[in-house]
C-alpha cells in the first residue's frame, strides 16, 4: 500500500497551484514546479491568499505558514526524485506535455505513479512516451481545485489495474471525490456530458432566444445547478473550454461538440472570462462581477 506523503506538481499556474493547495492541506508534502520564476511567486501568493480565506471561514485549523511550509516551489524537474506521484498541469499542448513525460519518466522512481491534468489529450498519448506506460493515468481536477469535489480518475489504454486503484485511493486522501473512467475517450466523461448543454445555451443566445442572464438564473433555479453555463464559463475561461470542445470534435467528429461562433469570437477578441474581466460577463479587477 503506497502511502502518497510526497507529491509532485508541474506546472504551477491556476490548476497547478490550486492542487498543490489542496494537497498541502490534506498534510503531504508537495513539490511545485514550474519553469517560470513568475508563475512561482504567482502560485506562492494565490496559495497563501487561498489558504487564509479558508482559515478565515473557519474550514482550515492550520496556519498559513504550515500549510505554506510543506510547498517547495523549484525550476527544476529533477527534484521530482522522491515523489510518490506526479500530477502535471503544463498547458493543454500536446508536444510540451509529451517533453515533460518523457523527461520526468526517467527522473523519477519505478513505483511513482504518473498523472496528468489534461482536459482533453489522451492519457495514452502522453503514457507512450513515458518509462513506465503502465504507470500513467489521468487525472482530471474541476476548476477551482480548492472547490470542485469531482476528480476523473482516467485509465489509458496501457494502464494497469493497480495505477488505476492507486489513483483512486490518492484522490480520496486528499479529500475529493473519485469518478472512474475506464477509457480515455476525448471529453472524457463529465465534460462530455457538459458540453453539448452549454453549446445548445450558446446557440440559443446567439440566436436572441434568450439572454445569457435568463440562461444562467434558469439553469441554476431549474436544475439546483450552483452555475449557470455561462458562469461556469467565465470561471474555467473560454479559450480552455473552447479547445478542450474542439478536441472532443476533432476526435468524435460529431458537430454536437463543436464550439459556436460567437464563443469563437469572443476568444479573438480576448474576451475570455474572469481571467480578463470580461468574458459572457463583465468584472471589477478583485474578480466580482459588474452589476
Ligand atoms: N483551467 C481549467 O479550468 C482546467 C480544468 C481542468 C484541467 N485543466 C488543464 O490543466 C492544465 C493546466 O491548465 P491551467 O489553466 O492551470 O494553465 P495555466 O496557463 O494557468 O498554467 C500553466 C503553467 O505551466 C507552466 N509551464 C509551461 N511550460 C512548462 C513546462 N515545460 N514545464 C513546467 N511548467 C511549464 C506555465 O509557466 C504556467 O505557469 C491544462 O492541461 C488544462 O487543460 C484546466
Amino acid at each position: 500500500m503506497m502511502s502518497f506523503e510526497r507529491v509532485g506538481i508541474v506546472g504551477a499556474g491556476m490548476m497547478g497551484s490550486g492542487i498543490a493547495q489542496v494537497c498541502a492541506q490534506a498534510g503531504m508534502s508537495v513539490v511545485l514546479m514550474d519553469i517560470h520564476i513568475s508563475s512561482l511567486e504567482k502560485a506562492k501568493h494565490s496559495i497563501e491568499w487561498s489558504v487564509r480565506k479558508f482559515i478565515e471561514k473557519g474550514k482550515l485549523k492550520e496556519n498559513v505558514g504550515t500549510i505554506l511550509k510543506r510547498v517547495t516551489f523549484t525550476d527544476s524537474l529533477k527534484d521530482m526524485r522522491e515523489v510518490d506521484i506526479v500530477i502535471e498541469n503544463v498547458p493543454e499542448d500536446v508536444e510540451i506535455k509529451r517533453e515533460v513525460f518523457k523527461t520526468l519518466s526517467r527522473i523519477v522512481r519505478r513505483d511513482t505513479l504518473l498523472s496528468s491534468d489534461t482536459s482533453a489529450i489522451p492519457v495514452t498519448e502522453l503514457a507512450v512516451v513515458s518509462r513506465y506506460p503502465e504507470r500513467v493515468l489521468g487525472l482530471h481536477f474541476f476548476s477551482p481545485p480548492q472547490f470542485m469535489q469531482a476528480v476523473e480518475v482516467i485509465r489509458g489504454v496501457v494502464t494497469d489495474d493497480d495505477t488505476m486503484n492507486k489513483g483512486v485511493t490518492f484522490i480520496r486522501m486528499v479529500g475529493k471525490f473519485p469518478i472512474r473512467v475506464e477509457r480515455d475517450v476525448a471529453g472524457f466523461l463529465l465534460n462530455r456530458i457538459n458540453f453539448p448543454g452549454t453549446i445548445e445555451a450558446i446557440r440559443l443566445v446567439e440566436e436572441g432566444i434568450a439572454s445569457v442572464e435568463e440562461v444562467d438564473a434558469g439553469m441554476r433555479l431549474a436544475f439546483g445547478r450552483k452555475m449557470g453555463p455561462f458562469e461556469t464559463g467565465d470561471m474555467v475561461g473560454l479559450d480552455v473550454m473552447m479547445q478542450a470542445m474542439m478536441s472532443t470534435y476533432q476526435e468524435t467528429k460529431d458537430m454536437k461538440f463543436y464550439p459556436p461562433v460567437l464563443m469563437q469570437r469572443k476568444v479573438k477578441a480576448g474576451h475570455l472570462g474572469i481571467k480578463t474581466r470580461k468574458g459572457w460577463y463583465e468584472y471589477n479587477d478583485d474578480g466580482t462581477r459588474k452589476t
